[in-house]
């Protein structure tokens, strides 16, 4: 099948009846496109519609074609000054986006992100641009903490998985400053240990929103962790709603994603693209494969 779900584009050919596009515009495509009939879609949390068609997600194709068909309503115009490249960027910053709203991240919070792979990164950036005032980000793995940082995240901490997940949490708390625990974490790895950290590092009555999605069955410390302490644990699924505010947020100026793109192709070399991020090499955040003039990339 045809993978790829992070895009963007220029509009070759609209529709009738479609108004808001014409040939020429340039475009970032929303992947998953919802039924617009059942409850969870006219209550506008679409991203929980069962019949949702997601790009590259079976039986549907992905976006890594030369061209592709996708409802107008599910593609947002870039202003002048968001790049192609950024523009495929609002897919995964998307994600963050919806995390920081369900997480409820506002003016001054204190925020844990546990893992810094790109969604990790990229909820640096939407924890920051909602008013977070400390963000610590933690990984097993240095190697994008320093990126981390570079995005805005006050303290990292390299975490030893031999150590038990409640001494973690108190450790990584101790040194942020915030000995009784974060008002929020946000669960970006989807590995057990750290769902366990996250929770313990999170302040009595505070939140951790958990995205991301490792084994389909995780054991939780649900008692110690949540009940008596009243930590509130949520998911939070792809997104919704949330393409015009990350095109705004990157168009602004407010959040800079440019040092998230690490790494292109050409569309002809696209197996290197895949061999460069199986490879884990170092400094490989985001690889994208551009099929266009070089010049029109960025
Ligand atoms: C965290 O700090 C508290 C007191 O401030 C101390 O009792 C505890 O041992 C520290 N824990 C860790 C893991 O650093
Ligand atoms: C991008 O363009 C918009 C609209 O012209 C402008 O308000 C904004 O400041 C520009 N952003 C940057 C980062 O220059």
């Amino acid at each position: 099948m045809v993978l790829g779900h992070e895009s963007s584009g220029v509009v070759v050919e609209v529709g009738e009846g479609v108004t808001h596009l014409k040939p020429g515009d340039r475009v970032a495509l929303e992947p998953g496109v919802p039924c617009r009939m059942c409850q969870h879609c006219k209550t506008g949390h679409y991203n929980l519609c069962p019949e949702m068609e997601f790009a590259a997600t079976p039986p549907y194709h992905g976006t890594l074609t030369e061209y592709y068909t996708h409802p107008a309503d599910f593609c947002f115009k870039l202003p002048d000054n968001v790049s192609y490249a950024e523009g495929a960027l609002m897919e995964p910053f998307s994600v963050a986006i919806h995390a920081c709203r369900r997480a409820g991240v506002t003016l001054g919070s204190s925020v844990l992100i546990c893992g810094s792979g790109p969604i990790g990164l990229v909820n640096v950036l939407a924890a920051k641009a909602a008013g977070a005032t400390f963000i610590c980000v933690y990984d097993i793995n240095g190697g994008r903490l320093e990126v981390a940082k570079e995005l805005g995240a006050h303290h990292t901490v390299i975490i030893d998985p031999k150590k038990s997940p409640e001494e973690t949490a108190q450790d990584i708390c101790n040194q942020s400053g915030f000995p009784l625990g974060f008002d929020i974490s946000i669960e970006c790895s989807g590995a057990e240990s750290s769902m366990r950290t996250g929770i313990f590092a999170t302040k009595p009555g505070g939140k951790m929103t958990m995205v991301g999605l490792g084994h389909p069955d995780v054991s939780l410390p649900v008692v110690d962790g949540s009940i008596v302490r009243e930590v509130e644990l949520r998911g939070s699924f792809r997104y919704c709603n949330t393409y015009p505010t990350a095109i705004q947020l990157a168009s602004s100026g407010l959040v800079n994603l440019k040092p998230l793109l690490t790494h292109h192709f050409k569309f002809e070399d696209s197996i290197k693209a895949f061999e460069l991020v199986h490879s884990n090499a170092p400094g490989v955040i985001k690889v994208q494969i551009w099929n266009g003039d070089e010049n029109t990339r960025l």
